[in-house]
């Protein structure tokens, strides 16, 4: 038997960061998706391969180790921990597919441990809901990075268009949203936990100011939801840009990002700033018009692609 699951990545448009330390959020699914097959080996281990991504591991389900047999694999360590949750150890096959950039911001490990963990779930032939997946999917990225939010792995789960409040809770926005946004990725290679880190090193150092900062952000998040339900596309777009301005304040912007972002709003952008964590990653501009122009403006240093708002979450089939 063969169980399939795919989970689409994901932008933030408000307030990363902020939510670490229980601010409010505003994030979207977008239509670039990881896959996850699982099926019984004829072989007496467990082997875990991408042909997008070229590489190829062995895995170790019990203790959680791997020995590779080709590429580097950035994504493995959420692929064990949601085997180790989940799985009885027998010798399986994983195919990982995505159709978007690993590591560059994208919610790619959100994504790929939601797929992981229905895979097994429709595996295994066990029923859940997509509270419980993802629940259990930000367990095993906190397991993994240490500190994480529930927003990635919700929006993944999900889908659409969707506010983390304070108390956790998560609405959907019963509005349409329909936006272009370009994305420009580093190929800087940089990882969710050590930024988060970072940032919470900057607040132990500033505790005062970056508590303050973290508010602030809180306050746009709020501003941004009136603004979306009113669809007030300048509004949304002069949001983003403060943001910006206060996720630089914490250290984690870079000189490529930042070019990228100025060039955006330069050829067109109505809003643009990092998404995800920062210190590499990725960076968005928000183009209800003129996507062509900062798509090509940023293309010429940068790799560069368009995404639209998806309202496909997880989505699992399996086959004898
Ligand atoms: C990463 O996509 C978003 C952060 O806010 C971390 C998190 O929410 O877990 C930086």
């Amino acid at each position: 038997m063969e169980s399939i699951a795919s989970a689409p990545g994901k932008i933030i448009l408000f307030g990363e960061h902020a939510v670490v330390y229980n601010q409010p959020a505003i994030a979207a699914a977008v239509d670039k998706k990881a896959t996850i097959s699982v099926k019984e080996s004829q072989n007496d281990f467990t082997t875990l391969k991408s042909y997008d991504l070229d590489f190829e591991a062995r895995l170790n389900t019990e203790n959680k180790t791997y020995e590779l047999v080709n590429g580097r694999p950035g994504i493995i360590r959420y692929i064990l921990e949601a085997l180790y949750q989940v799985h009885d150890h027998s010798p399986i096959d994983i195919i990982l597919s995505t159709d978007f950039p690993v590591g560059s911001g994208l919610g790619s490990s959100a994504a790929v441990t939601v797929a992981t963990l229905a895979a097994l779930y429709g595996f295994h032939n066990k029923k859940f809901s997509k509270k419980t997946l993802a629940h259990n999917a930000h367990f095993v990225e906190k397991k993994v990075q240490g500190m994480a939010s529930p927003l990635d792995t919700s929006i993944s789960t999900h889908a659409g268009l969707i506010y983390l409040g304070m108390d956790k809770k998560i609405s959907r926005f019963n509005v349409d949203f329909e936006s272009t946004f370009v994305v420009g990725y580093t190929s800087r290679k940089r990882s969710t936990s050590k930024v988060v880190n970072k940032v919470s090193q900057l607040k132990n150092r500033h505790p005062y100011i970056v508590d303050s900062i973290m508010e602030t952000i809180g306050l746009i998040t709020e501003e941004a939801k009136m603004a979306i339900l009113k669809n007030d596309k300048e509004k949304i777009g002069e949001l983003m840009n403060i943001n910006q301005g206060l996720l630089d304040s914490i250290g984690v912007n870079t000189t490529e990002l930042s070019r990228m972002i100025y060039r955006a709003r330069k050829y067109g952008a109505w809003g643009s700033k990092i998404t995800g964590a920062g210190g590499g990653g990725s960076m968005i501009a928000y183009c209800p018009t003129r996507s062509g122009e900062v798509y090509h403006s940023l293309r010429e240093y940068d790799n560069v692609i368009k995404v639209n708002i998806s309202h496909e979450g997880i989505i699992l089939k399996t086959r004898e």
